[in-house]
């Protein structure tokens, strides 16, 4: 993971259905090379490799599965994931929560098949528990202000300062990212001046009715 990052989280948003999320990492892409910084998607699972086989940017997973391959039904194993071509995986995310036990697991996997992993957690300190299983880093995120508009770095500043001093207590190599809410220019300069190496940004950018002009003013702060 190359830091400073801005991670776009497609989500299932029906803006992005279909094709369109692989218009959206064109745009990203687009974008990066014109900054020259690190921009990563992150597509719906149905559209993983469509996106991951046409874009030179990060494509990271949504989720994934505590399952071997094997015989279970609807499960998305890591090696699938490996497989489509994707960087990574984000694991936790507050919308697809994992057992402790579950995400050791699946971090510890990720690494041997050479899958980035960034984890979630939604406060500091489930974000230190993260930060000592080793991911590639750690994104805290309260769950209340996701899709709201209202920036963590505006209304909780104290979660993203709390965040990176007790992962640094834990792995001062860890990158700690921040997301929720998270809309603009400021939002993002201010997450940046606490300390995170980066932004998880969803809403804001797949609802913006121009996604160029809305990336590239969030990627700005980071640049
Ligand atoms: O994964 C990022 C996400 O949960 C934040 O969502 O819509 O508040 O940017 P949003």
């Amino acid at each position: 993971m190359k830091i400073p990052i801005l991670i776009i989280n497609m989500k299932v948003y029906p803006e992005v259905l279909g094709r369109r999320a692989l218009e959206l990492a064109k745009v990203t892409e687009a974008v990066s090379r014109e900054l020259g910084m690190s921009i990563a998607v992150a597509p719906p699972t149905t559209e993983l490799r469509l996106v991951a086989e046409n874009v030179e940017i990060p494509v990271y997973a949504q989720g994934a599965d505590p399952v071997e391959p094997g015989a279970r039904t609807g499960h998305v194993p890591l090696e699938f994931i490996k497989e489509t071509g994707a960087s990574g995986v984000i694991l936790n995310h507050s919308e697809n929560r994992l057992l402790l036990n579950d995400l050791g697991w699946l971090v510890n996997r990720a690494k041997n098949l050479g899958l980035e992993t960034l984890v979630c957690a939604p406060d500091p300190y489930t974000s230190a528990a993260a930060a000592a299983l080793e991911p590639t880093a750690v994104a805290v995120e309260p769950p209340e202000l996701i899709g709201t508009g209202k920036a963590v770095s505006r209304e909780k500043p104290d979660v993203i300062v709390k965040t990176v001093e007790l992962v640094k207590r834990v792995n001062p190599s860890i990158p700690v990212i921040t997301g929720a809410g998270i809309e603009s220019y400021e939002d993002v300069k201010r997450a940046v001046e606490l300390g995170t190496q980066g932004v998880l940004v969803a809403s804001a950018i797949v609802k913006a009715r121009d996604w160029r002009q809305k990336i590239m003013e969030l990627a700005k702060a980071l640049h």
